[in-house]
């Protein structure tokens, strides 16, 4: 049987898309982290930013990974983007029982994925220009890394269709 499938990665990197496909193409459910603290909490992630600020998000973002990985049923999970780095998270997902997939993009190509779709993103919603995106992203970025670089399989995604990530990560699993 298959264990849970996590993946993590920047905002940007295709982790929904990716989850969504992946978890069509082997039949099991898939469980997106943000949609799923969005229904529980009958708020979106930017009114829960806004309204009761990002501690407040935090803590339901691990109270929630803690429930979906203590699930005996295996999904296919898709993180956001800080879940691995805040509390103890990213070693109680490596401890879990899940096997776990960094999705990895360049900066340029998440700069350029993020700045059309800003707007909608509470932690850059303020970045006015491009260069300050790009700026913003290579320093958050390079302090995620330690957190992302956990994950037992890494798979670049800057050159590869959803169909050719699914394909990748179904081979590793
Ligand atoms: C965040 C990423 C978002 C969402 C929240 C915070 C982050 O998820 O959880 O806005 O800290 O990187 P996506 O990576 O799915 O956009």
């Amino acid at each position: 049987m298959i264990n849970t499938i996590v993946l993590l990665g920047y905002m940007g990197c295709g982790k929904s898309k990716v989850g969504l496909a992946l978890a069509q193409s082997i039949d099991i459910p898939y469980v997106d982290l943000d949609f799923f603290i969005e229904n529980q909490e009958g708020m979106t992630i930017k009114n829960i930013f806004e309204h009761k600020g990002e501690l407040y998000f935090r803590k339901k973002e691990r109270h929630f990974l803690e429930e979906i990985l203590t699930q005996k049923e295996p999904v296919v999970l898709s993180l956001g983007g800080g879940t691995p780095c805040y509390y103890n998270s990213m070693d109680y997902i490596v401890s879990s029982n899940v096997i776990s997939f960094y999705l990895k993009a360049s900066i340029n190509t998440l700069s350029n994925r993020l700045f059309i779709e800003r707007h909608k993103r509470p932690l850059i919603r303020h970045l006015k220009t491009k260069e300050n995106l790009i700026d913003y992203v290579a320093k958050h970025l390079f302090e995620r890394l330690f957190f992302y670089g956990k994950a037992s399989h890494v798979v670049s995604v800057d050159q590869e269709s959803i169909e050719e990530i699914v394909l990748s990560i179904k081979n590793l699993v």
